[in-house]
């Protein structure tokens, strides 16, 4: 089986496409399998994913964009690395952690030199740690048959978009509303999108005994029980003392403060690599940290229809993760 895409058309498209200064000039296509939207460059690298070599021993962590991947990209690390804060302040969370399909995901003038994730991901020491945001068909086939260890973070869409939004933004300097953003989200046509395809095919996943299944919300509400259950799935013990430290390392205003986490090194030479100057001292990857908050940037008829859609997908599903 191979990965193949038909362009994708549609007028809001073509609207995003100049949002985004028409960086991405090779269009977007709709993957088949997995029907997202991806830059059509991802073709070139969609093959090498799927027959990427799973090890045991990994631990793979899936989510749809903006759903807490840093935070618990973070969290795995210190859990699997004897709680190093040492090495988690100095090194990057992007070296520590590798995102696999990172280069399909970049305009065409910042792949361009840019290292190739597939291989840096295969390269990893043991216990090899891997981040995707692709849906289960587009992922390592191995990962099936290997049954590493995968922990799923969901976070409400309403929240995840925004989020995505303001990323974009900051990123991209993404010349659109939020609202007209949002539309585009809605529509299917931003990369990754559409969103329920991936929170709901792990949903159904999310009792497989290598499967974890957390929430941003969850990681918010109680943060020391997300540690507990994620160091148990890891088959890690922690301390009364050393869950204390990692609450404390994982605040959002530590992992603000933190250069390895806080991504700013990484998105300054994004920035950089499409001409773009440093971003607004009001603009940074640790934005608000809060849930529910996006119901308050959007307006008050793209919340209606935020939740029409909902229902909508989730309706017959049995889906009862963050909405
Ligand atoms: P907001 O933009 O809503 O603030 P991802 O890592 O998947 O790209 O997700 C980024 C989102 O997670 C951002 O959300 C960011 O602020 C939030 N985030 C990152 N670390 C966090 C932490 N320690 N506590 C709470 N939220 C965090």
């Amino acid at each position: 089986m191979s990965v193949t895409g038909e362009p994708l058309k549609h007028p809001l498209a073509e609207r995003l496409s100049a949002g985004f200064d028409h960086r991405y000039r090779e269009g977007f296509v709709v993957t088949q399998p997995g029907g997202i939207v991806m830059p059509a460059e991802f073709l070139l690298d969609a093959q090498r994913i799927l027959d990427f070599p799973v090890k045991e021993d990994d631990v793979w962590l899936v989510t749809f964009p903006k759903s807490g991947t840093t935070w618990t990209q973070e969290l795995v690390w210190l859990l699997m690395n004897d709680l190093d804060f040492k090495t988690a302040k100095e090194i990057c969370i992007t070296e520590r952690f590798r995102y696999i399909e990172r280069m399909s995901t970049l305009p065409k003038a910042t792949r361009r030199g840019a290292p190739d994730t597939i291989q840096l991901a295969v390269d990893q020491p043991s216990p090899r740690l891997i981040k995707s945001h692709l849906p289960p068909a587009l992922l390592p086939r191995q990962l099936w048959t290997v049954k590493p260890k995968i922990i799923y973070v969901a976070r409400s869409p309403t929240d995840a978009a925004t989020s995505y939004y303001y990323f974009n933004r900051l990123v991209h300097g993404i010349s659109l509303s939020l609202d007209e953003f949002l539309e585009c989200f809605l529509a299917g046509v931003v990369q990754f999108t559409p969103y329920w395809t991936s929170v709901l095919e792990f949903w159904n996943l999310r009792n497989e005994p290598n499967i974890l299944w957390n929430t941003y919300e969850e990681m918010k509400q109680d943060l020391g029980a997300v540690i507990r259950k994620t160091a148990a799935f890891l088959g890690k013990s922690v301390t009364d003392e050393q869950l204390h430290q990692l609450e404390d390392h994982l605040s959002f205003t530590s992992m603000k403060a933190n250069r390895a986490t806080n991504c700013s090194d990484v998105l300054l030479s994004l920035r950089t690599s499409i001409g773009l100057p440093p971003p607004p001292s009001d603009q940074t990857f640790m934005r608000e940290g809060k849930v529910g908050q996006a119901k308050l940037h959007m307006s008050p008829e793209m919340n209606c229809r935020f939740d029409r859609w909902i229902q909508e997908n989730i309706r017959g599903t049995g889906y009862d993760g963050p909405v």
